[in-house]
């Protein structure tokens, strides 16, 4: 277990995200609950990580399952009480796992009592609370666009003003100029804080200082000066991991956030890799196939970047994107060899892991009716796309390749009916595939994707070149091969992956042949040739 009373502890951490809607159903309602990520616990000690990042359970209309909060200090009845809440939180620690809250600070629901209130009148102290711009009706302050489709503004006849909304119109955002509101918040995260949690995920943080009359949303001219203000009232007084979601980051951005001296966070999610494969400039339905090089030659950016002058996060997955070994692996004839190759590219790199809710089973995408998708953006995206005029055909190619309930079809736990997850009628479809991809044959199967990333995540633990050491990209034009080195003192790592489904000629490094494999995914053989998918990690 690692020390948690050392301000540094994450550095050496694991974390796990948890979508709770989709984890385990302990009621038969279809939907997950807090009692049965209890029930699951002993499952993610035994994959060994230190900390899981929650996705939002607190109370929520769940028109963007529960990013609109309408009570940031109650959970919604949905997933339990807050007596669940506290007894997950003490039950999680005596296993060594910290929660990890995940808090939407950019807005509230439009049902938090204080959007009711604000939404009454012009003069109710809480009006200020969110972004209000005069206008008439069907005349829009300007142009802008909500991030789930739509103008980025919704009339309220009762002040006469339109509200600004970055997402869904139930999504009003709060307005971080007011100071009582930050006071507010800060408030709120002291009050988790005492209750036990140990760290928090910032939903879109980066867009909190927007400034819509200069159509600013992400990075805002006062960002940085909230966060600092946020992390010294709160995050500093106690020894808390904290991660930004922050689409807008470049290299430069991040050393901000994440700088040694603990004065915003300790890192933040960037998303430059994972937009690499949709047309720059375009929408993220506008896929194009994965530059290779490019991809590698970015990780090697950030990996040098901040080095010694910041903290990276890693991560392949989440609730908003596909499956990756659907998106940059094979699922099909190399599903298991591409998904333990995809977690020895990541787990070699500095930073701190996260690993999504069956990723570690290697669970792939779905392919949906159109009437069975719930996620909001995904549903929105159809019928904007299909009116604008392009094929059908086309627009669910995209919702196949890039819809977020990808990753939100419920765990595969075992081969029973649903999976395992609920006895009742579950809110998302199974994947049909539960059958043969589920936990229980993972767990049963020393050879399973499961049993991979647990050992990747404890060799972390004992290898500190993989937390601390430096990075130098190998082999940085080869077109299918993703090879690092990773050095410490006299400590080094070589991580070599074969991204293809080819055999693929390829000579260790002079002085590399005799190394001691730590970790590889097929049974050892050494004739200049590495088989599809095959990834490696060595040390000397
Ligand atoms: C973040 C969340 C996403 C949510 C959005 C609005 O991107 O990860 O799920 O829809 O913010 O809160």
């Amino acid at each position: 277990m690692l020390n948690k009373s050392d301000p540094n502890w994450w550095k050496q951490a694991a974390a796990y995200q948890i979508y709770p809607k989709s984890f385990q159903d302990t009621t038969g309602s279809g939907t997950g609950d807090l009692r049965g990520i209890i029930q699951r616990l002993d499952y993610l000690a035994e994959l060994g990580i230190d900390v899981i990042w929650l996705s939002p359970v607190f109370a929520s209309p769940q028109v963007d399952n529960g990013y609109d909060i309408s009570d940031y200090r109650a959970i919604d009845p949905m997933y339990g009480s807050l007596a669940d809440m506290d007894e997950l939180i003490a039950q999680g620690k005596q296993r060594g796992i910290g929660i990890m809250l995940d808090l939407v600070l950019n807005h509230s629901s439009d049902q938090h009592p204080w959007f009711l209130a604000a939404r009454s009148s012009r003069d109710n102290p809480y009006h200020d609370y969110y972004v209000w711009r005069d206008g008439e009706p069907g005349k829009l302050p300007n142009d802008m666009k909500a991030g789930f489709g739509g103008p980025a503004w919704e009339w309220v006849p009762e002040v006469g003003q339109y509200y600004f909304h970055q997402f869904a119109p139930q999504q009003p955002d709060l307005n971080w100029e007011n100071p009582k509101l930050r006071r507010e918040l800060y408030d709120m995260i002291l009050w988790w804080m005492d209750r036990g949690v140990e760290g928090f995920r910032l939903d879109v943080i980066d867009q909190i200082a927007k400034e819509p009359d200069r159509f600013i949303t992400g990075n805002g001219p006062r960002l940085h000066e909230f966060l600092r203000e946020l992390s010294r009232e709160t995050f500093q007084k106690g020894c808390l991991v904290t991660v930004g979601e922050a689409w807008g980051a470049d290299l430069e951005r991040a050393r901000l956030y994440s700088c040694p001296d603990g004065s915003e966070l300790s890192m933040v999610f960037q998303f430059q890799q994972m937009v690499l494969d949709q047309q720059p400039g375009k929408e993220k339905w506008d896929l194009r196939p994965l530059p290779f090089v490019e991809m590698k030659k970015s990780y090697a950016h950030w990996q040098q970047g901040l080095h010694g002058c910041g903290f990276n996060s890693l991560f392949l997955n989440n609730h908003d994107l596909p499956r990756i070994v659907s998106r940059w692996g094979n699922d099909s004839t190399y599903r298991v060899e591409s998904a333990k190759c995809l977690a020895t590219m990541l787990h070699g790199m500095e930073g701190m892991p996260y690993t999504y809710q069956g990723e570690e089973l290697g669970m792939t995408n779905i392919r949906l009716p159109i009437e069975d998708y719930r996620d909001l953006e995904s549903l929105n995206a159809y019928r904007e796309r299909t009116e604008a005029g392009y094929p059908v055909e086309e627009v669910m190619a995209s919702l196949y390749a890039r819809s977020r309930d990808n990753a939100r079809t419920p765990m595969q736990w075992d081969d029973s009916p649903n999976a395992g997850f609920t006895t009742g009628e579950p809110w998302l479809r199974v994947n049909p595939n539960y059958r043969q991809i589920n936990a229980a044959q993972a767990l049963a199967d020393p050879d399973s994707v499961f049993h991979y990333y647990r050992k990747l995540i404890s060799l972390r633990k004992s290898h500190p070149v993989i937390t601390q050491g430096d990075f130098t990209l190998l082999e940085p034009e080869h077109p299918k091969l993703f090879v690092y080195r990773r050095a410490l003192a006299d400590q080094e790592l070589l991580v070599v992956c074969n991204f293809s489904d080819e055999e693929t000629p390829y000579v260790l490094p002079e002085g590399w042949e005799t190394a001691h494999c730590l970790i590889e995914n097929y049974p050892a053989r050494t004739d200049g040739t590495l088989r599809p998918w095959e990834a490696r990690m060595l040390e000397r």
